[in-house]
């Protein structure tokens, strides 16, 4: 009989098992809301990226309906053959405007704007200098690149000073940043970053896939938040959290653009979003210019459920935005309190090692404009509750 020479998997599985690690996916069995539904359980959901609740707009789920009627389902092919619809370009065009930049490009997805753009801009000469907690995107591009990669330590910008310090003057560099960090949730230290970008002339880049949306004039992103137009060569967004639909982005000159055109490879190689995709993507560009008290909303929620969680006890570390963590430290103690949590009817995800370091393991939560005063003192009274029977409060 042939024997199984996956057979190591199961091996991999059962550790995770033995760790408390292993993680069914949850199922949502109705919409993406504040309050929905996950394996046939009630809960307020603390978990999803849909900051500002467009997953479910009446705008965006009308637009997408007609494109889908006029349009059809897909778009049969990738950009660069016969996939790119008149619907791809107007979207694009509407992305460098929202970025104040001359040009944007949209792909399948934000994990391959980064990835597909910091593979091919660089190459096995080039130096990338990264943030250690970087999106996972980010890392594998830089990868691919064969670039030699720096990393520096969070936030660090001393340490980011004396990388570029050491390296030879006439060396092609990028420095690199997320705008939100994913987990933590605070901020890239952009003012200081463009300096240091300016000074050792380094491509800067940023990475606000939790930003857009979220921080600066209609949500334009962190470079708007901290007044970087112009010194932040390389703008990526998502279409995918606060847009509340799918896709990733790159803005910036129309020649970084024509050259993702002709040499990211997820540009190239991958089809091209359905037409309603592009739609609803265009009619939440719209809601972010019509509906600004949907960003209030969602900065009101966030400052309410931080300061009740920091209030009983929680350590939220250094977060300064909707994504607040609730840091435990133990990786299974964290799936513990993510378990605990979701019986008591409040979904918060729990997240350990490798996503984070081994001793920083923590439940994220993410509030939305959505969200009501009731949702979130119900997931308070949880916390408060499990957090106390687990003894991670007192
Ligand atoms: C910081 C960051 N960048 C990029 C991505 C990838 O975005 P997408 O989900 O659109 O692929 C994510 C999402 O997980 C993210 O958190």
């Amino acid at each position: 009989m042939r024997q199984n020479p996956l057979a190591y998997l199961d091996a991999e599985l059962s550790a995770l098992r033995e760790q408390g690690l292993y993680r069914h996916l949850r199922i949502l069995d109705a919409e993406q809301k504040a309050s929905t539904s996950f394996d046939h359980h009630s809960v307020v959901n603390l978990s999803s990226n849909n900051y500002l609740g467009l997953t479910t707009h009446p705008r965006l789920r009308e637009r997408a309906g007609d494109a889908l009627q006029r349009l059809g389902v897909g778009s049969g092919s990738v950009r660069t053959i016969a996939g790119t619809m008149e619907i791809h370009m107007e979207l694009e065009r509407r992305l460098a405007v929202f970025k104040k930049t001359e040009a944007a490009v949209v792909f399948q997805s934000g994990f391959t704007a980064n990835a597909g753009t910091v593979s091919s801009i660089l190459g096995r000469d080039d130096i990338i200098i990264s943030d250690e907690l970087n999106h996972a995107s980010i890392i594998d591009g830089a990868r691919l690149s064969r670039a030699t990669i720096k990393v520096f330590p969070h936030r660090d910008i001393d340490a980011a000073r004396a990388i570029l310090e050491a390296l030879p003057v006439a060396s092609r560099k990028l420095l690199i940043t997320d705008g939100v960090f994913s987990m933590d949730g605070d901020l890239g230290p952009l003012p200081a970053l463009c300096e240091l970008a300016d000074r050792y002339g380094c491509v800067m880049m940023v990475d606000d896939a939790h930003a857009s949306g979220v921080f600066g004039a209609n949500g334009r992103g962190t470079v708007d938040h901290f007044g970087m137009h112009g010194r932040v060569d390389v703008q990526v967004g998502t279409l995918s959290k606060a847009i509340g639909v799918l896709g990733g982005y790159v803005a910036g000159t129309r020649a970084l653009v024509d050259f993702l055109y002709h040499r990211a490879r997820p540009f190239l190689f991958s089809t091209s979003h359905p037409p309603a995709v592009a739609a609803a993507c265009i009619a939440a560009l719209d809601v972010l210019e019509s509906e600004p008290q949907l960003m209030e909303r969602l900065w009101t929620n966030t400052r309410l459920f931080k300061a009740g969680l920091q209030a009983l006890g929680f350590n939220t570390g250094g977060s300064e935005s909707p994504i607040t963590p609730v840091i435990v430290g133990d990786g299974g103690l964290a799936m513990r309190l993510s378990d605990r949590l979701f019986q008591e009817g409040v979904f918060a995800q729990g997240i350990a090692f490798p996503t984070v370091a081994r001793d920083r393991a923590r439940v994220r939560t993410i509030v939305t404009a959505t969200h009501t005063p009731q949702e979130l003192q119900f997931a308070l009274d949880a916390f408060a509750r499990v957090g106390r029977e687990l003894r991670i409060i007192g």
